[in-house]
């Protein structure tokens, strides 16, 4: 098989890729679980289908394995330390500085993002160390505050005014 590119070549490309950032929730037995993404992708408008990947060996991966639904969150620029915190091993991420609340499905739903959704999850595809999870998005909210946050070159940034 051909062995493709070096992964330190092909992480350079994508540091070029500017991202939104999003935040995926589930419920688990022992409690709620979330990691910061930014491979959150749009599929489909009819029915709505969205796409994220996540590694097999995130923290959450045990829970997303079997849940049935997931929250989908876009990040505004207001929420740079949560992003961090949504990324850090070993963090309390759903401790006293993080404000949520439980949704649709029993789906821990992050307050004051921009937008969230609630999605069905239909599909979870391998792809070499992760999975992709396709979900039909079911409940929705695009009328939360704040202007999107972006990654871009290892770093958050905001769009200019
Ligand atoms: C900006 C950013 C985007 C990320 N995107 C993803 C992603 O799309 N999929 C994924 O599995 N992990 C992604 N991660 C990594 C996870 O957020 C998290 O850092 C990682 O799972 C380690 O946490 P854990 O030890 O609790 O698993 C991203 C991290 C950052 C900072």
């Amino acid at each position: 098989m051909d062995p493709g590119l070096d992964p330190g070549l092909f992480r350079s490309v994508f540091r070029r890729h500017a991202a939104g950032v999003a935040v995926i929730t589930a419920a688990g037995p022992g409690g709620p679980v979330g990691f910061t993404a930014t491979s959150l992708t749009s599929v489909a408008a009819e029915p709505p289908l969205l796409s994220f990947g996540i590694s097999l060996g995130a923290s959450s991966w045990p829970v997303l394995a079997r849940a049935d639904h997931v929250g989908v969150h876009i990040l505004g620029d207001h929420q740079e330390e949560l992003a961090a915190v949504f990324a850090r091993s070993g963090a309390d991420r759903f401790g006293p500085g993080t404000a949520w609340t439980t949704g649709p499905y029993g789906v821990p739903l992050l307050d004051a993002v921009p937008a969230w959704l609630v999605g069905r999850v239909l599909h979870r595809v391998p792809a070499g160390d992760h999975r992709i999870v396709i979900a039909q998005a079911v409940a929705a909210d695009p009328h939360g505050p704040g202007r999107p946050l972006l990654y871009h070159q290892g770093a958050f940034h905001r769009l200019p005014h």
